[in-house]
């Protein structure tokens, strides 16, 4: 989709549609100037002289301009939040683009970066399709957005890279829905590591790669179990991304990818397995996050460790009561081979742990229990770092992606004690979601590490104005935005 950024004014402005803000009780600059190019000489800041509207948040006026132009009018209620701006610049978009229009530019009144980059995400989340696999896709026109300010007196000259850098951001999301998207028998476990090798040529990464049989002789026993009985044999990845200038933190990025969840042995039922593409949402996260680091000019070292397997079933498959060593050194007792991300996690999270960095943050679609907890919509934060966890919870609060933190509570920590074995794979019921997450605690040191359950969030059952059914690219512009402060 096409976008940028226009020093046209609105009085000269030839789009076929001109798309306006209305805030109650501001000033609304380019409000004024669009309705008197609408032909209202009268027009104030305070009142429209058209049927009664108040600018209500997502109250849509759609009027012409003088030349005949279209022109919306669209209400934001007072003091918008950047998802406010996200959602009426969608619902204007969505308009426009059921009306087949080719084009449209949007007036603001000045360059906030923070509300530029909210229109920009609501146009473009709002356009996102997937329609690859369709044989005769609905037939609709992308539509070029512009983006121009009102006030002549502004310094226009940052507008460009303002409108680049929100794409860029929005894009990574659009990158990761897609990832998600793809069925299993389309991106399996080579296709991914295909990707990251490309992902990495294409930003100046390292990358490197541990497949198949090399798991288990370097060590990385617990993912090689679990991707031991797939036709296409397991991975781990690791991309590394060194800034020009490097004067900030080591980070370390780790996600599941899980290509395609059965459940092994502990086979899942139909109706619990049918979306389970989705569970290499995590991993889906980390490379559309490491696809964007250099173009955003990313300040801090970022390393990517991303586990890749099928948990299948078949003859050579992971049995539950198998001991297995794992990269930590650590032996695990299998008690549901169901329960596979944590074990993909603890290899990868314990090679991260050796490598030292500042922090190391997981994401994973760990557990059906954190969607029964929280709901399909938000997502589950663990972290022994009190400091680090409110970061992430402010940048999310900014992005509007739901989270909300749980406890790593010691009285659970006998659920993943083992009788035979260091440790077993899981436990009761009760509490899945935190008993998953001191499972992984036990391979990593608690104060620099946050873990994100994202089993609901990362996957939409029913469409919304920002997003169709499956794949939502949930937290990749929280994580965006945390590593670029
Ligand atoms: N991938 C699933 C978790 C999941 C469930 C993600 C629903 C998205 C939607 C995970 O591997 C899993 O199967 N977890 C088990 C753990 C249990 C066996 C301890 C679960 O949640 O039932
Ligand atoms: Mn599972
Ligand atoms: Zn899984």
């Amino acid at each position: 989709m096409k976008r940028s950024y226009t020093r046209e004014t609105i009085e000269n402005c030839t789009s076929p549609l001109i798309i306006v803000p209305y805030i109650q009780q501001k000033k609304n600059l380019a409000f004024i100037a669009a309705t008197r190019k609408a032909g209202q000489k009268k027009s104030t800041a305070t009142e429209l002289h058209h049927e009664n509207f108040k600018g209500n948040f997502k109250e849509l006026l759609q009027t012409t301009t003088q030349e005949g132009a279209r022109l919306f009018v669209i209400g934001l209620g007072k003091a918008p939040l950047a998802t406010q701006w996200r959602e009426a610049m969608a619902k204007c978009i969505r308009i426009a683009t059921q009306k087949g229009i080719s084009s449209c530019t949007i007036y603001l009144d000045d360059l906030t970066p923070s509300i530029c980059a909210a229109c920009i995400e609501g146009v473009t989340l709002t356009s996102y399709q997937f329609h690859k696999y369709k044989t005769a896709p609905p037939s609709t026109t992308p539509i070029h957005v512009k983006l121009g300010v009102a006030d002549s007196g502004v310094n226009t000259s940052g507008g460009s890279k303002i409108v680049k850098t929100a794409s860029i951001r929005a894009d990574a999301v659009t990158f990761c829905r897609d990832l998600v998207n793809e069925p299993a028998n389309k991106l399996n476990v080579s296709e991914m590591v295909a990707l990251a090798r490309k992902i990495a040529r294409d930003n100046q990464l390292r990358c490197k790669v541990i497949s198949g049989p090399m798991l288990e002789k370097k060590g990385f026993g617990l993912i090689h179990a679990v991707g031991k009985g797939a036709e296409v044999q397991p991975a781990l990845i690791e991309l590394e991304y060194s800034p020009e200038k490097s004067k900030g933190k080591r980070i370390a990025l780790v996600g599941k990818g899980v290509v395609f969840d059965s459940g092994g042995l502990c086979l899942k039922p139909a109706a619990s397995m049918v979306n389970m593409k989705t569970d290499m949402a995590g991993a889906a996260l980390v490379l559309s996050v490491m696809n964007a680091l250099r173009s955003l000019n990313v300040e801090h070292a970022v390393t990517a460790y991303i586990p890749l397997a099928e948990n299948a079933i078949g003859n050579t498959a992971f049995h539950p009561g198998d001991i297995i060593f794992g990269h930590a050194g650590k032996t695990i007792e299998i008690t549901n081979t169901d329960a596979e991300g944590r074990l993909l996690l603890a290899d990868a999270l314990s090679l991260a742990t050796e490598h030292k960095h500042d922090e190391i943050i997981d994401f994973a679609t760990l557990t059906g229990a954190c969607a029964v907890a929280l709901g399909k919509k938000r997502g589950a934060i663990f972290s022994g770092n009190a400091k680090l966890e409110e970061k992430w919870l402010e940048t999310a609060n900014s992005t509007g992606e739901l989270i909300w933190p749980l406890p790593l509570a010691d009285e659970l920590e006998k659920e993943i004690k083992s009788e035979v074995a260091d440790l077993k794979n899981s436990g009761d019921r009760f509490g899945g979601t935190i008993s998953a997450a001191l499972f992984l605690r036990q391979f990593t040191d608690a104060k620099k590490w946050v873990h994100f359950d994202i089993a609901g969030p990362a996957r939409n059952d029913s469409p919304n104005l920002l997003c169709p059914k499956g794949g939502t690219g949930f937290l990749v512009l929280t994580v965006l935005d945390y590593l670029r402060c």
